[in-house]
């Protein structure tokens, strides 16, 4: 009975997670943002793109989610009639906080006549206001799937938006919203640290603020910034988006060396995504014994919102993006 184990280690905890996800034939889903002990156990590690994927795509009666609550919510809406759980309900995102249902509905009605564009860091009642999901990964291929002259609104990251506005060169409107982590890189620490380290490229997530954007190697999501690592010759990086990333990062090329990018403030000294990393083995073992906490989404929402998301998946596997 798993009540009696004596569960004092981690390793304890990981192998009675191993043996209650064949039991209850639950899969674990986990973004890049989780703890290395944490992706090392998932069946399936992404970022948000290649997450929702899966979630639209697997055989699991139990979906357990190590991320945060705006993706187990899309899982659940790819997949409501399978049980979402998430290991801790406080696992929120200050970017979908940024962008509030009833704010929201009042900006749509403020610039009528666009085709509205939503991240998926927002909660399912933004969703459903939607026409066309989107991540970091596809933005700009999500923007330029419409035809040239259809007018946009996006929400909620003003620094993705303003990305894509300044790739596609579109008519589009965007949401004030900004992510804590990617907001809070300093630019200063990002140049003396290229200076100690010469040979370094600055790869940056497109959530960044412009200053950052423009010292930058490459800017991509965080699978891309992953990949850019794979392929690319430099023999070290200044990372600037959540390091959660770099566990891969040094497991695809061990050889090479990584630096977090440091901000600008803040307790830790680090930019780790507090809300990301409340997740746990301890409180990944515990929900998936009790079941719980599970998502619920209103079976109306679950109706809007699965709409954008969908033809976001439509358009991503037309513009050759894999899980
Ligand atoms: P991606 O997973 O699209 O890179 O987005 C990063 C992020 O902030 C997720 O919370
Ligand atoms: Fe939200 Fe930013 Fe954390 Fe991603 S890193 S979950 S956008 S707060």
């Amino acid at each position: 009975m798993i009540k009696n184990l004596p569960l004092k280690k981690e390793t304890n905890y990981i192998s009675e997670i191993k043996r209650m996800k064949k039991a209850k034939n639950a899969i674990i889903l986990a973004h890049y943002y989780q703890t290395g002990d944490i992706q090392d156990l998932a069946d399936f590690i992404g970022d948000s793109l290649a997450l929702s994927q899966k979630a639209a795509e697997n055989d699991a009666d139990i979906i357990l989610f190590a991320g945060v609550k705006f993706m187990a919510e899309t899982a659940k809406i790819l997949a409501p009639g399978k049980k979402v759980l998430l290991p801790d309900m406080n696992a929120g995102c200050s970017l979908a906080d940024s962008c509030r249902a009833e704010d929201f509905k009042k900006f749509i009605d403020d610039n009528p006549g666009r085709t509205v564009i939503t991240y998926v860091n927002t909660t399912a009642e933004i969703k459903a206001l939607s026409d066309i999901s989107c991540t970091s990964s596809n933005a700009v291929e999500i923007v330029n799937s419409l035809p040239p002259d259809e007018k946009i609104i996006f929400a909620p990251d003003r620094n993705l938006g303003n990305y894509v506005l300044n790739k596609t060169g579109r008519d589009i409107v965007v949401w004030d919203g900004t992510c804590h982590v990617h907001e809070e890189f300093s630019l200063e620490a990002i140049i003396k640290l290229k200076e100690e380290n010469p040979g370094a490229k600055i790869i940056v997530h497109p959530e960044c603020e412009l200053p950052v954007r423009m010292v930058a190697d490459f800017i991509g999501s965080t699978s891309a910034l992953l990949q850019f690592t794979i392929k690319d010759n430099a023999k070290c990086y200044i990372v600037a988006t959540e390091p959660g990333i770099i566990h891969q990062m040094k497991k695809e090329m061990p050889e090479k060396k990584y630096i977090p990018a440091p901000p600008k403030d803040s307790t830790c000294g680090c930019s780790e995504c507090n809300f990301m990393k409340l997740i746990t083995i301890e409180k990944i073992y515990k929900c998936l014994k009790n079941e719980k906490p599970e998502i619920f989404v209103d079976p109306d929402i679950i109706k809007n919102a699965s709409k954008p998301i969908k033809r976001m998946i439509e358009i991503s596997k037309k513009a050759g993006f894999k899980q």
